[in-house]
């Protein structure tokens, strides 16, 4: 499968002005349909990487490619770019500034110069994807945490992006709210979607992703979600804890209950059926 990719960064380079070098030749290619995890450490790159791969900022070297074609990083380029890709930062109020949801999630379609009943269908919708219609006329500043998160989302997934990228959505909330954003993001992935998340949690990665990306000192591997949580040289170069089923697959072994090449239990309910000897 070979397919161009949606958006893709291409031996991207990143440093901040007087800072180190973050990135240095990072491929990071986002296919369609494709739900993909990026996940590092803290101050690992994974906001930096975000950010280039949806025009907030500049790669030094390297460059970002929209259906495989070049971006120029002027303004018909960057808006392009965001048309495609739209970024959710990490926390809502870097992102809600208006005074009720409705106006909030209102302002990017009303800036593409959408008629007023085009606009109006657009948050309608995004509303109703994020499960928060009813607070539609509450100020932002009122609402909970998760509630805050699912306003800004509503926001970008009102300008339709084919890329939505989502810096860690799922931190801060409780198991509740992360429950109810993964079912949120599966029905915006059922809609033809493309979600982008970086997180530190690898369980969620494993229920989530197909891919996972993951930044190491070293640089960026991509694969199969599930082979890559799988390494432990790789999970301890990026200082991720390890997914309970590899660490559930540890125990088993070392006490003879799991051979060989044989796949461990999957869910609770399987460990909790699992053979005394296998
Ligand atoms: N605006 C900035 N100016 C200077 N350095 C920054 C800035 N933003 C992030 N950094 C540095 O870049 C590195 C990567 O940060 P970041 O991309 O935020 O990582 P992550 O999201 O994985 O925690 C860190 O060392 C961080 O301190
Ligand atoms: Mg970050």
């Amino acid at each position: 499968m070979t397919s161009v990719p949606l958006v893709e960064l291409v031996a991207a380079d990143y440093s901040y002005a007087d800072g180190p070098s973050v990135l240095q030749g990072v491929d990071f290619p986002v296919r369609e349909g494709r739900r993909l995890a990026l996940l590092g450490r803290n101050g690992g790159g994974k906001t930096t990487l975000l950010r280039l791969l949806s025009g907030g900022l500049r790669p030094g070297g390297g460059l970002v490619r929209l259906a495989g074609e070049p971006v120029a990083h002027d303004r018909a380029g960057l808006l392009r770019l965001r048309q495609t890709v739209q970024l959710v930062v990490q926390d809502p109020d870097d992102q809600l500034f208006a005074a009720s949801v409705e106006q909030d999630v209102s302002f990017g379609p009303t800036n593409l110069g959408l008629s007023r009943d085009a606009v109006r269908e657009r948050v309608r919708q995004a509303l109703e994807a994020l499960d928060i219609a009813a607070e539609r006329e509450r100020p932002t500043h009122l609402l909970s945490y998760g509630q805050r998160k699912r306003a800004a989302i509503a926001g970008a997934v009102a300008m339709r992006p084919k890329v939505l990228v989502l810096d860690e959505p799922t931190a801060g909330l409780d198991p509740d709210g992360q429950e109810r954003l993964l079912q949120v993001l599966g029905r915006l992935g059922a809609d033809g979607t493309t979600v982008v998340m970086a997180t530190h949690d690898v369980d969620l990665t494993l229920r989530w992703a197909h891919d996972a990306a993951v930044l190491t000192p070293g640089g960026l591997r991509l694969g199969p979600a599930e082979e890559l949580l799988a390494d432990v040289p790789l999970l301890e170069a990026a200082r991720l804890r390890r997914p309970w089923g590899t660490a559930v697959d540890r125990m088993l072994r070392a006490h003879g209950r799991l051979v060989g090449d044989a796949p461990g239990p999957r869910t609770a309910r399987e460990l909790a059926e699992w053979p005394v000897t296998r």
